[in-house]
């Protein structure tokens, strides 16, 4: 059961600098009771998103759907604007179009879904290809999914600042199969369409990804992108727990964006940080800065003898960022580096022992 919160935006900075091929945004939120947060660092904030009014303008108007009728004590608008996803659609929904399709209608349907691209069509896109389709509300309401909530991790530290929680999100951008641009459902609402103090739900969701109980262990963190969030909020609690006099491991920072110029957020406080030996190591890698790749993974090969040693003294190794080619790659690193500097030769013994003593910890989407 997780308790609902309602939060307002009281601050937005731009992280990614002019040149960046993404935005990326520091959103900071309070709570609208005033009251302080008690999440702890590892956990996550997650939201509703908001559909963009204009599809929903678009959906209504097309099936003539009046947005004020009311269905199940909601009004059909805000039905459709907060409550059901818009831009992906279930089987169901193409089965029943399908239905509705005839001639070369349905030829360029089955074209279409042949190459799978309807697997990422929005209604809006339906609309403007088979125009012909006719949907009540009451018909179409079911066929859709319910809206899910986003989880972003959280970049602060109640032990620097209980009032106030940052969030680190880029702005999802990609082609749809039509060749047009779109934006990611969440991640474009909090970033462009909410406004500063708008009272908006949300829960924490808690997680098991979490610091050393005994803070006198050393962190290896890894975070590209985004997955530089949780470990803002690692480096300020254990800064303040430092500065309050006991006894804290090292911690090690391995971070990568594409430009050092544009997307190296948090420049200054991690700059800070290493002046003040709270980052022993700060490891970075620009992939688009030189005509080849460099990834987080490949400063960890340069820096394996090193890794290998804190590991060896009892470090925990934490992953945060993209799961489906980054998390991956860095486990493979990672293993070779224990095969390596470790003399073993069955590398994922070592990895699972860690896993088992909670020292391997990923959090990645
Ligand atoms: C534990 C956890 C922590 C996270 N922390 C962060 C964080 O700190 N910062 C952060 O920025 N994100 C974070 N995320 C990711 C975040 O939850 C969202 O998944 C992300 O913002 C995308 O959501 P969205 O609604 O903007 O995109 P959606 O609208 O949900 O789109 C998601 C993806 O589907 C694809 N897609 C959607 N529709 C189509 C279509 N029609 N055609 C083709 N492709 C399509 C897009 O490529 C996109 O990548 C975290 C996720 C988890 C699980
Ligand atoms: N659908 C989209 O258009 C879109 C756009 C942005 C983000 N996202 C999603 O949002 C999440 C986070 O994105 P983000 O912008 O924070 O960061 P990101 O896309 O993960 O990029 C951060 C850094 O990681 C690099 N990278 C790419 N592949 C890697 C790999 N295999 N191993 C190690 N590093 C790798 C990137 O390099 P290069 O970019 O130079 O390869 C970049 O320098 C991910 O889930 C991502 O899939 C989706």
């Amino acid at each position: 059961m997780q308790d609902t919160l309602t939060l307002q935006l009281v601050g937005k900075q731009l992280l990614s600098q002019s040149g960046s091929s993404k935005e990326a945004f520091q959103l900071t939120f309070e709570r609208t009771s005033g009251e302080d947060f008690n999440y702890r660092c590892g956990d996550s904030a997650a939201f509703w998103p908001e559909n963009d009014p204009g599809m929903v303008e678009k959906i209504l108007v097309h099936w003539g759907i009046d947005g004020r009728q009311v269905l199940n004590g909601v009004a059909l608008r805000e039905l459709l604007q907060k409550q059901y996803c818009v831009t992906h659609l279930t089987e169901h929904f193409l089965e029943v179009i399908r239905g509705q399709l005839g001639g070369q209608d349905g030829d360029v349907f089955d074209r279409y879904r042949a190459e799978d691209a309807l697997q990422t069509a929005s209604l809006c896109d339906v609309i403007d290809l088979f125009p012909s389709v006719k949907l009540t509300a009451e018909a179409l309401l079911p066929l859709l999914k319910k809206m899910k909530p986003r989880l972003y991790s959280i970049a602060s530290a109640t032990a620097l600042r209980a009032d106030r929680m940052d969030l680190a999100i880029v702005v999802v951008r990609y082609e749809n199969f039509r060749k047009q641009e779109r934006h990611g459902v969440a991640s474009h609402y909090l970033c462009h369409r909410l406004s500063m103090r708008q009272p908006i739900p949300a829960f924490i969701a808690h997680s098991k990804f979490k610091l050393p109980v005994d803070s006198s262990k050393d962190i290896i963190m890894v975070g590209p992108g985004t997955g530089i969030a949780p470990f803002r909020a690692f480096l300020q609690e254990r800064a303040v727990l430092r500065a309050r006099g006991e006894i804290v491991g090292r911690n090690w920072l391995f971070f990568g964006e594409q430009y050092r110029a544009s997307n190296f957020y948090y420049r200054e406080e991690f700059e800070h940080w290493q002046a003040s030996d709270d980052l022993v190591y700060l490891d970075l890698a620009f992939s688009r800065d030189q005509d080849y790749k460099i990834y987080v993974q490949d400063r960890m090969r340069e820096r394996g003898e090193e890794l290998w040693h804190w590991l060896r003294n009892g470090a925990y190794f934490y992953v945060c960022g993209e799961a489906a080619h980054m998390a991956k790659d860095v486990e493979r690193a990672l293993l070779e580096i224990i095969h390596r500097y470790g003399g073993m030769d069955i590398p994922e013994n070592f990895l699972q022992q860690l896993k088992e003593e909670n020292r391997y910890q990923r959090d990645v989407y």
